[in-house]
């Protein structure tokens, strides 16, 4: 084994090399970026003067554990009774394949292996990352910390983090903060990854000041539990970014012979800024939706706002109705449809449709639905449990609690212990009765508490048993259950808007709900900033007449329709209210929508602008084909400064032929490529006219 052993993994167009650092037994970032960045002197290397610290301290650790790293936080903290806290390990042998690596390291003395896994994932940039946990010795190990995996970035001065914040209805919020020194985290305990921070983060050097062309790092976490991602800045020049699951419990524990496997870590590198990464997660999106990627996503209605828990036979089909007029093409029944579920203080848990609701039946109003030529979809939130229902009189014991502790409600609701194997396949055996006695064609799986009290009665001491880690189990259990026994079936990933939102839930799912804010100013934010992150092919997004709650300035039907159709387009209007003129546009926006979605969803997306500038959009490119589209939007003032009042706006495009002409196919007016790039493509906007999609046709 010699100190200069490196190991190069090779994606698309980025490589990221790793080597066995020559002061210790770990390994070490040596060059992350576009192909061919390995050959040279690794720009991550440190200062030798590590006077005060360890070189392991200085050293731009891949993963170290407290104990070999003291000073300036470990990736792994291991506490092992009879010894001392902390792991002091060797390198016990790497073992590359084509396409991936690992790398052990084994602590005799805490009776510890740990291995730092890679794999590339074809067809992407994005480097996968995770680390195996085995207790190789007698005694039971105690995991106070187990990240997933660290990433170094070099910068000048400080980082530049991008990450998406907010709160329920306001998810997605593309915010920046320059890190010179300390540490900056985020994080949720709230056993899904929440509303307030999105497991993703981007990192560039904050000396570059165009964050939509500084090369751009990336990374985000596959765990719909708890998380957490800390960046420090360094003194050495460089951040370094920590990032995996957190223990709610304090610790997990793990016996002799037991092998902890970590969340997977995605990591991807792209030289064109902010932008430029988005495409490299949208990519990787659209591999992780796999052969389901190519199921033309319907438009859908969904009935929640215009008539809430007031569901009823005879309204829901005058809805339909209208929705089958306009174009959509699914019917989708959300909360309120069972029995005991009058408003959100009863009905969970006990899943079969109410008679009184409908009085003909639920297989007849389902048929009434589909005679309209519309497919049928349905709300269901499998964790959930009312205290009055008869499930939790059956099953009190199903339910998180503590003995002794009072079980608070959230929403009026419990949440069952999804980590139990009976509980599980009660939602499996619910699932499977109603997707088998109705032929529903489209799943929205709701979630709108979280855990509190999270204890197993009779199973002792929550800190043994992993509730947190059980809980996400047994929900991908039963996401894996659908898809396998379902696979005709479209599943919406929801958990009170978009709290519940990362890569494991994006492989299972075929759309997420981003938020349950449908205002056109406050939607146009949480989109932009959700793209940033995830694919247009998964981002379900509805019409309604919503007033904004941060933005209330007012907004055409046009407005809200272009903005829904930048993902997969769905109406929750009450339909019943609108007048001919609104029918009709809505039923113009739908048809050319159908004509465009293979665009929106297959296309390579650019975002054009920001939210805050007086005109955005987003550029849909047809890698395949001719057509490029582009969802413009007029965010508030209207002579687009510095421009003069009355010249138009402009939006400049991206990836286009700079030598080929392009024609608008509704005005026909042709631009060249060079102009549209240069120049950008025109709009006049009007205090009317605040959104425009022009279809492009490359000639
Ligand atoms: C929260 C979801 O985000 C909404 O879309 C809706 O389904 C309600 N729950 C129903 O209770």
């Amino acid at each position: 084994m010699t100190s200069c052993e490196r190991w190069t993994l090779r994606t698309e167009h980025t490589s990221y090399t790793v080597r066995l650092s020559p002061d210790g037994p770990w390994a070490e970032l040596d060059a992350w970026g576009p192909l061919g960045v390995e050959d040279g002197p690794s720009a991550l290397d440190w200062s030798r003067r590590t006077h005060f610290i360890t070189p392991a301290d200085a050293a731009p650790a891949e993963y170290l554990p407290q104990g070999l790293r003291p000073f300036t936080g470990a990736d792994l903290v291991v506490g092992h009774s009879g010894h001392e806290r902390g792991v002091w390990w060797e390198f016990a042998g790497a073992e590359q394949h084509a396409d991936g690596l690992r790398l052990a390291f084994t602590d005799h003395v805490a009776g510890l292996r740990t291995t730092l896994c890679y794999a590339t994932v074809p067809g992407t940039d994005v480097i996968l990352r995770w680390t195996e946990l085995t207790c190789t010795g007698d005694g039971e190990l105690r995991l106070e910390r187990f990240d997933s995996g660290a990433v170094n970035v070099p910068v000048t001065s400080g980082a530049r983090l991008t990450y998406l914040t907010g709160q329920w209805s306001q998810e997605f919020t593309r915010t920046q903060l320059d890190l010179k020194r300390g540490t900056f985290t985020m994080g949720s305990v709230q056993g899904v990854p929440g509303h307030a921070y999105a497991p993703w983060l981007a990192i560039q050097d904050a000396a570059l000041p165009d964050d939509s062309t500084a090369p751009t790092y990336g990374i985000a976490l596959e765990w719909p539990g708890d998380w957490h991602m800390t960046a420090e800045a360094e003194p050495g020049g460089s951040v370094r970014v920590r990032a995996g699951r957190i223990p709610h419990e304090g610790a997990v524990l793990l016996a002799a012979g037991e092998t902890l496997v970590t969340p997977r870590l995605a990591c991807a590198f792209s030289p064109d800024g902010l932008d430029g990464l988005s495409r490299l997660w949208h990519r990787y999106e659209r591999r992780l939706s796999g052969a389901r990627l190519q199921r033309p996503r319907k438009v859908l209605y969904n009935s929640w706002e215009a008539t809430g828990f007031d569901v009823e036979a005879a309204a829901q089909l005058e809805l339909a109705k209208v929705a089958a007029d306009i174009g959509a093409e699914l019917f989708v029944v959300d909360d309120g449809w069972f029995t005991g579920r009058a408003d959100d203080t009863g009905g969970l848990g006990d899943w079969y449709p109410d008679p009184a609701k409908f009085p003909q039946g639920f297989g007849r109003f389902i048929d009434d639905v589909r005679a309209l030529g519309l497919g049928f979809g349905l709300w269901v939130e499998p964790e959930a449990i009312s205290p009055d229902s008869r499930l939790h009189a059956e099953h009190p014991d199903w339910v998180y609690r503590m003995e002794g502790r009072p079980a608070r409600l959230i929403r009026n609701q419990l949440l069952l212990d999804l980590g139990r194997t009976d509980v599980q396949d009660f939602v499996i055996g619910t699932l499977d009765r109603l997707l088998g006695e109705h032929p529903v064609e489209y799943l929205k799986w709701d979630m709108n508490r979280p855990p509190t009290e999270r204890g197993r009665p009779g199973a002792g001491p929550a800190d043994r048993l992993d509730l947190d880690s059980g809980h996400v189990a047994g929900y991908l259990r039963v996401l894996d259950h659908l898809r396998a026994a379902h696979p005709g079936v479209t599943v919406e990933g929801c958990a009170g808007g978009g709290g519940r939102i990362e890569h494991a839930t994006i492989a299972r799912t075929d759309v997420v709900w981003p938020s349950d804010n449908t205002a056109p100013l406050d939607r146009l934010s949480i989109q932009y900033g959700f793209l940033h992150a995830h694919a247009p092919h998964v981002m379900s997004s509805w019409v309604t007449d919503a007033p904004g709650v941060f933005d209330p300035r007012p907004r055409s039907l046009a407005f809200r329709f272009v903005l829904a159709m930048c993902g997969v387009l769905g109406v929750g209007a009450d339909l019943r209210s609108w007048n001919s003129t609104q029918r009709a546009e809505a039923a113009r926006w739908i048809a050319r929508y159908k004509e465009i979605r293979d665009v929106v969803h297959h296309g390579e997306t650019h975002l054009l602008g920001t939210p805050e500038d007086p005109t955005c959009g987003v550029q849909y490119l047809d890698t395949d084909g001719p057509r490029t589209v582009v969802a413009a939007f007029s965010t508030g003032r209207l002579d687009g400064a510095p421009l003069v009042p009355g010249r138009p706006a402009r939006l400049r495009l991206r990836g286009l032929d700079p030598a080929a002409r392009y024609r608008d196919e509704e005005t026909g007016t042709f631009y060249g490529g060079a102009h549209l790039l240069h120049y950008g493509l025109p709009f006049a906007w009007s205090a009317d006219h605040d959104a425009q999609l022009v279809v492009l046709a490359r000639r």
